[in-house]
């Protein structure tokens, strides 16, 4: 598998960046990790506190997932794509019931980001985010930094770069947002691009993305037996972000407690997870959740009622209009207008539109669905009804 070794930054420039920069240089130290200030980087602006640690790896997960789907296949795995899981019973084996029928098994792990299964309530204990990211070509009389750097303040940036057959492109990303709470997340992107544009003249731009991730309460990621599986259940979820280290961590912690083995590390993790201040941040953030859910619900309720012929956004565009009381998402998307119910199928959220990556967000707890209405992320596994 290919990959890069590069030295990893994080840098700050602000004054709460620069204590968040320290904080990380005493832990990681304390850890045991070579990190070192830095006093100078190949950025193109100059930063008030940089830290540094060398040697690490830089590689496409893409080409990690392809790798272990063909030593998974070589042990005799059977890969299944393209369905949904609705549900798991633990009756006797336990059975996982999908869109296109059922399969039984010893023990079932979630993996799916958030667990598109309600028990444990993992929805409520994590915060979903959505963040872009963008390829750029860069001018050849333009120095692209070869290290990997991440700001530690908000908006977050990161910088680092890919390597074609024929290329290397720079990499931005940050921007990020809580999902569905963002009024236009296209100008999200739009900014993050425009950052990359000022301090690397002449780009162009080659493919823009997003991600979403979930932020445990506690900032730990949660893995393991999943309550009320019957011990038959695991799931692992809030990476945070890191998730090509946490979901490697995970995978440990979770194969280590199926085989009979143990992890001395997973048990520290364990106990962060009923910590105080975790239980106070979720407390904090379903309060919020709450708030959303009912001023979303009267904002819907006080929009002027839909007459005529039926709202047509121009293209690219969505909005919620109300119809016979009932809350209606219409968007237009390559000249197609789709009428969709805009309650979230999983706990009933209001959904707002994502002009950005022309979809459906929910902003309780992330869920997404394509502008006809297909779900694209958990926690929901039902589609929205399709409306005239
Ligand atoms: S994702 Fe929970 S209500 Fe929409």
């Amino acid at each position: 598998m290919p990959y890069q070794h590069r030295d990893a930054y994080t840098f700050a420039m602000t004054d709460d960046g620069v204590q968040q920069v320290g904080s990380e240089l005493s832990i990681a130290r304390a850890a045991g990790l070579d990190v070192v200030e830095a006093s100078d980087t190949e950025l193109p602006f100059s930063t008030r506190s940089t830290i540094r640690l060398a040697d690490q790896a830089q590689f496409n997960p893409m080409d990690v997932m392809e790798a272990l789907i063909a030593d998974f296949r070589a042990q005799g795995g059977v890969l299944i794509e393209g369905l949904r899981v609705r549900s798991v019973s633990t009756e006797n084996r336990a059975t996982v019931f999908t869109s296109a029928g059922h399969v039984r098994a010893d023990r079932v792990v979630l993996a799916t980001g958030i667990p598109v299964l309600d028990r444990g309530l993992y929805f409520a204990k994590v915060k979903a985010s959505q963040s872009y990211a963008a390829a750029l070509r860069v001018p050849a009389s333009t120095p692209i930094p070869r290290g990997m750097y991440l700001s530690a303040e908000s908006p977050g940036r990161s910088l680092r770069t890919y390597p074609t057959d024929s290329e290397e492109l720079l990499v931005v990303g940050g921007n990020g947002h809580q999902v569905g709470r963002e009024p236009s997340p296209k100008r999200r992107l739009n900014e993050l691009l425009d950052w990359a544009a000022h301090h690397f003249p002449g780009t162009e731009v080659t493919h823009t993305w997003s991600g979403e991730d979930y932020r445990a309460t506690n900032l730990m990621p949660f893995f393991g037996k999943m309550p009320r599986g019957r011990g038959k259940i695991f799931l692992a979820t809030g990476y945070n972000k890191w998730g090509m280290t946490n979901s490697i961590a995970a995978s440990l912690a979770i194969s280590a407690e199926i085989l009979g083995g143990h992890v001395p590390w997973a048990d520290t993790i364990h106990k962060r997870t009923t910590s105080p201040a975790g239980a106070a941040a979720a407390v904090a953030l379903n309060a919020d959740v709450a708030r959303t859910l009912s001023e979303s619900w009267a904002k819907a309720e006080l929009t002027k009622p839909e007459t005529g012929s039926g709202t047509v956004p121009a293209e690219g565009e969505g909005t919620v209009v109300r119809k016979d009381r009932k809350p209606v998402a219409v968007s237009t998307v390559d000249g197609v207008t789709c009428r969709v119910s805009a309650v979230c199928t999983h706990l009933g959220g209001i959904l707002s539109w994502n002009d950005a990556e022309k979809s459906w967000d929910c902003p309780l707890h992330g869920s997404r669905y394509s502008p006809t209405g297909e779900v694209l992320q958990g926690p929901t596994t039902k589609n929205l009804a399709v409306l005239d």
